[in-house]
């Protein structure tokens, strides 16, 4: 194929030539040139030139608008995980650690006073509860297990604690895929992964689930089904962002995924994806 310069050059050459054309029959022409079938000829070839220069440069706009809609989603996305990770950190570093500071302040004190059942105590147990909670909020901003534990782990994890906490039987079978992807890759396929069994555990009412990850040279694939009630893709399941996220997050890893689900039949979704 031409790349697009190239294409210019043909076009170029091709009215170089019916101009060189057109200036030999004028010259050999017995009758003006416009009253001869040849001029209404190359008033056609060139009509058709314009008119497919036209509809190539309609394409090519389109085709650039799209890709730079994708690279701003991308872009997006990219930011919104920066910023998650920043105020993570902080929620974790700095209010997570004043809490800390409180409730050994408290503790002094309980002991001090001997009041061990008292206000004191109450104060100091709803302090812990929001330790907890703060912990809780910032690993879903921003997952550091994976840093600690590698992302096999992570997701290994992940499932067991959603299959505690909702009663689905997660069967997990993951080979181990810790330092194929980059660090912000790592991210995306979390939450790519994350996403699905939210989906999972919020939508489906599945009893069972199944998440088979196997790693080969160059891929990971990626295999989750429930036997859940399944859905039709409709505008309307398109409200929420879950599943756009997940394609928009597919493209950022350069990864191809495919999903099927059927009303009454649960879902499957296969997500391939290049390691580093
Ligand atoms: N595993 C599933 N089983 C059944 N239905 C599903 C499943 N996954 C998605 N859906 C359907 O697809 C819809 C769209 O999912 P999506 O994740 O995009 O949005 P959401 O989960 O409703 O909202 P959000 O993810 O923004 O919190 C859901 O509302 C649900 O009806
Ligand atoms: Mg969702």
């Amino acid at each position: 194929m031409f790349k697009k310069s190239g294409y210019v050059w043909v076009i170029a050459l091709l009215l170089l030539i019916i101009a060189a054309d057109g200036y030999y029959q004028s010259q050999s022409s017995p009758v003006p040139i416009w009253q001869t079938e040849w001029f209404l000829w190359r008033v056609c070839a060139v009509v058709a030139i314009i008119l497919g220069l036209l509809y190539y440069g309609y394409i090519m706009a389109g085709k650039k608008k799209q890709k730079e809609f994708e690279e701003f989603k991308a872009k997006v996305l990219e930011a919104q995980e920066k910023e998650w990770k920043v105020i993570a950190g902080e929620l974790h570093d700095s209010i997570g650690q004043n809490l800390s500071a409180i409730n050994i302040f408290l503790q002094q004190n309980i002991k001090a006073s001997s009041n061990e059942s008292g206000n004191l105590q109450q104060a100091s147990e709803l302090v812990v509860e929001t330790i907890d909670e703060v912990r809780r909020i910032s690993q879903k901003l921003y997952p550091k297990q994976i840093e600690r534990l590698g992302l096999t782990v992570s997701i290994q994890a992940m499932a067991e604690r959603l299959s505690a906490a909702t009663g689905i039987k997660f069967d997990v079978q993951i080979e181990n895929i810790d330092n194929v992807l980059t660090r912000e890759n790592e991210v995306q396929y979390f939450r790519i992964i994350q996403e699905i069994l939210n989906n999972i555990i919020k939508h489906s009412g599945a009893k069972n689930a199944s998440i088979i990850i196997k790693r080969s040279i160059m891929f990971i694939t990626t295999e989750v089904n429930d036997d859940g009630k399944g859905f039709t893709v409709s505008p309307s399941s398109m409200l929420g962002f879950g599943l756009l996220n997940i394609e928009e997050r597919i493209r950022i890893v350069k990864g191809v995924y495919d999903f099927k689900s059927e009303e009454g039949k649960g879902t499957d979704f296969k997500i391939t994806i290049p390691v580093k």
